[in-house]
């Protein structure tokens, strides 16, 4: 029988190729995921040229795949969790005074924003090892049966006792409602993460409300450009309420073109803030990147932030990895009423620009701590790991360290100070069976 490997390479090029396979068990902390990894690789590696079993012939493919793909994603972070930019040929950069600001920034240089430690470039254990786990990685990557929603609409209709409440509407869409004041988070609504509309990582959940269902919004906060925050259909219905939207520099000219009026846009610079509708938003560093379109790359700036009303502050992490930045955000901004930190889309390869539920402890510890709420989780599948695996393994390890978190269900309105404690409602789901979705849970 040929093999692929005997046929595409020559006695040196295997040797090339173990290296890989050593560099990657080097770099890996062994563990269940990565005998995982290495068995696929091994498995790719024998699959026959031609013939063989259904399974062979899916595996050949895989590997030409990984081959082409091998040939585009060397010289750059290749992220998943960012579907294929494919809004535009081109950029659409801000004019006037905005692009002024954009150049003015420290961390604007060469035609790029940049993050403030260089990261790393290539892609632990290789493009073939992460492509492989991609297609055969054997996670139960989208919930088995319906998810349990909770109607948030009675209850917005009502002033919340303490003056501070939050609703999780799905992945990094949280609606805060703070001292008679409201704030959208990174509002996605839209079927899929995709630039087209009918292909990309499709829902797990209808939304617990739909967006004419929601109260009157102060305004809203986009913390980056990446299609799973910064949502084209949801934008531009947005635009036409008149709300204000705050984000980084230079994302003002996407929500131009998806219908906002300028005067409707504040850009801020890391530290920089601005007053609006009674809040008092700051933009704070975090370790990321941005990017919608071809070329589009680190066009735009991404932040954290942090949300601050008479009485109540927030801090939302938008996308980031860990960074020691956060041990002076929490002493300049801190405490915090709630910490809302993405917990999803984690994975070696990609570990500087996303916390994971690990992370994002030791960023709430740096924070100094409080209540959690994650986010970035739960609606869709931009990873490798199972869709319930961000929640569960935070959970294990908050246990384990004391640190207190807050799991509500997707759509309840929940005010921090009345919640004892997490709610594993991912549990419930295999519970509840296949269900006609949703599965509306009253309280
Ligand atoms: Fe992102």
């Amino acid at each position: 029988m040929a093999y692929w490997g005997a046929k595409q390479m020559e006695p040196e090029n295997h040797a090339v190729d173990r290296s890989i396979a050593e560099r990657a068990a080097r770099q890996y902390n062994p563990g269940p995921g990565e005998r995982r990894r290495q068995h696929v690789q091994a498995v790719l590696r024998r699959a026959p040229i031609s013939g063989g079993s259904p399974r062979q012939t899916r595996m050949r493919t895989a590997r030409m795949l990984l081959q082409s793909m091998n040939v585009v994603s060397k010289s750059s972070v290749l992220d998943p969790t960012e579907p294929p930019p494919l809004e535009g040929l081109a950029h659409r950069r801000s004019e006037g005074s905005r692009r002024e600001r954009t150049l003015a920034s420290t961390q604007f240089a060469d035609g790029r924003f940049h993050n403030t430690v260089k990261l790393r470039e290539t892609i632990q254990g290789g493009t073939m090892a992460m492509f492989g786990e991609l297609f055969f990685g054997g996670q139960q990557r989208r919930p088995p049966a319906p998810l349990p929603l909770e109607r948030p609409h009675e209850l917005w209709a009502r002033r919340p006792a303490t003056g501070f409440r939050a609703t999780w509407l799905g992945h990094s869409t949280v609606l805060l409602e703070l001292d008679g004041r409201r704030v959208l988070t990174d509002p996605v609504f839209g079927k899929r993460v995709s630039p087209v509309g009918f292909i990309g990582p499709k829902r797990f959940h209808p939304v617990p409300a739909e967006l004419a269902e929601l109260p009157p919004i102060d305004l809203i906060l986009l913390s980056h450009d990446h299609l799973d925050h910064l949502c084209k259909p949801t934008m531009t219905a947005l635009a036409r309420t008149g709300v204000p939207v705050v984000t980084a520099l230079g994302v003002g000219a996407h929500l131009e073109r998806y219908g906002f009026a300028p005067e409707k846009i504040t850009e801020l610079d890391w530290n920089e803030f601005t007053e609006l509708g009674g809040l008092r938003i700051t933009a704070t560093p975090s370790q990321h990147f941005s990017g919608r379109s071809l070329g589009g790359r680190n066009k735009t700036l991404w932040a954290s932030w942090v949300i601050q009303s008479e009485r109540r502050k927030v801090f939302f992490s938008g996308d980031t990895g860990l960074t020691p930045e956060f041990e002076l955000i929490g002493r300049t901004h801190g405490p915090f009423d709630l910490v809302m930190l993405e917990i999803g889309a984690f994975h070696p390869s990609w570990g500087t620009i996303h916390l994971g539920p690990a992370n994002a402890l030791e960023a709430f510890r740096m924070l100094g701590g409080g209540t959690l709420l994650p986010v970035h989780w739960g609606t869709f599948s931009l990873g490798f790991h199972a869709w319930d695996e961000p929640g569960e393994m935070l959970l294990d390890l908050a246990t384990a360290r004391g640190d207190r978190i807050l799991t509500p269900r997707l759509g309840a309105a929940f005010e921090p100070e009345h919640l004892d404690g997490p709610t594993p409602w991912w549990r419930e789901v295999h519970a509840l069976g296949r269900s006609p979705a949703p599965v509306i849970v009253s309280r």
